[in-house]
């Protein structure tokens, strides 16, 4: 059985970790290259002895901290987990969402495989209404609850030297403090194989503009900061006044004005979320402006 369902960060759409089938089936859905793994989602800690193998002292300090919520780690597998999960992979990333929705299907479940519910390479999902808009006619449930976070969770390895394989709602800054020895991963070490694919892009362009005062090619659209002035009129614009704000309804924001036409984003400054931020907006963007 496929579920489309609510986590506190983005949609997923998910399967049983033993359910090799649906699990297949969920690759052919998205169109998700084979070699890209999932994350598998759980809801008390003792999933973690099925999942993962030789969990490090350090992931324990992580947990604690800050599970459930949107954290995941990149552990060792446990030989019995199906490669179709983890893509091939003898790593396996796992986290606990924090989403009393996801949660209750895990508990009925059990551990959960689950990649965002976006078709790959289009923006993540964060409301039921595009859920049902994108997949509606694919998947035989989609369960409805409210995404607070809006971008996806932040991924750390554990295997090896720790690295921040992709920013997100628990911020680097945040992160450095408690594990002094973590590094961002290079992003042509494309660890996170997913990182090497098209990301996050609408099917208008969207372009990424870096100053206020830049100039833009013509849109229908804009997502702007609510203090500044917007140079232009435009058809529709949607304001946010804070880096969390703009986080919380990115990809909803982004897939309302692709209804319409182009768009012009004004990003944030790339540190604490506006890093995590900034991430996803220059992989949707169309090109980036000074
Ligand atoms: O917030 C989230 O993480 C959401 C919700 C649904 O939980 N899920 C999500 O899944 O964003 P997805 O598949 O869109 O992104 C998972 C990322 C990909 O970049 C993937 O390559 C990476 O995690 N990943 C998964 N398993 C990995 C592994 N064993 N080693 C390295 N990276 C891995
Ligand atoms: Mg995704």
């Amino acid at each position: 059985m496929i579920y489309v369902f609510p986590t506190e960060t983005v949609y997923g759409i998910g399967a049983s970790v033993w359910d090799k089938e649906a699990i297949k089936r969920i690759f052919k859905i998205k169109g998700r290259p084979a070699d890209n793994p999932l994350i598998v989602h759980i809801s008390r800690i003792e999933h973690l002895e099925e999942i993962a193998w030789e969990v490090p002292e350090v992931a324990w300090k992580l947990i604690e901290r800050y599970w459930p919520g949107p954290l995941t780690l990149v552990l060792k597998k446990h030989p019995a987990l199906p490669y179709e999960v983890t893509g091939g992979r003898d790593t396996v990333a796992v986290r606990m969402p924090a989403h009393p929705v996801a949660l209750l299907l895990i508990e009925k479940e059990g551990p959960i495989a689950a990649p965002s519910a976006n078709l790959s390479g289009r923006p993540s999902i964060t409301t039921y209404e595009h859920a049902v808009e994108e997949l509606g006619d694919k998947v035989d449930v989609i369960l409805k609850g409210k995404t607070t976070q809006g971008i996806e969770s932040t991924v750390i390895s554990l295997v090896g030297r720790p690295r921040l394989l992709r920013p997100g709602p628990i911020t680097y800054e945040e992160l450095k403090e408690l594990l002094p020895e973590l590094v961002v991963a290079k992003s042509k070490e494309a660890e996170a194989p997913g990182m090497k694919y098209p990301h996050y892009q609408p099917t208008h362009k969207l372009y990424l503009l870096t100053r206020p005062d830049g100039d833009f090619p013509e849109v229908k659209g804009a997502i702007w900061r609510k203090d500044i002035p917007l140079p232009r009129k435009l058809e529709k614009v949607f304001y946010y006044q804070n880096e969390r704000e703009l986080a919380q309804n990115l990809y909803y924001w982004i897939r309302e004005l692709d209804k319409i036409g182009d768009m012009v984003v004004l990003g944030v400054p790339e540190k604490g979320l506006g890093f995590s931020i900034m991430n996803r907006l220059k992989k949707a963007a169309h090109a980036i402006l000074q």
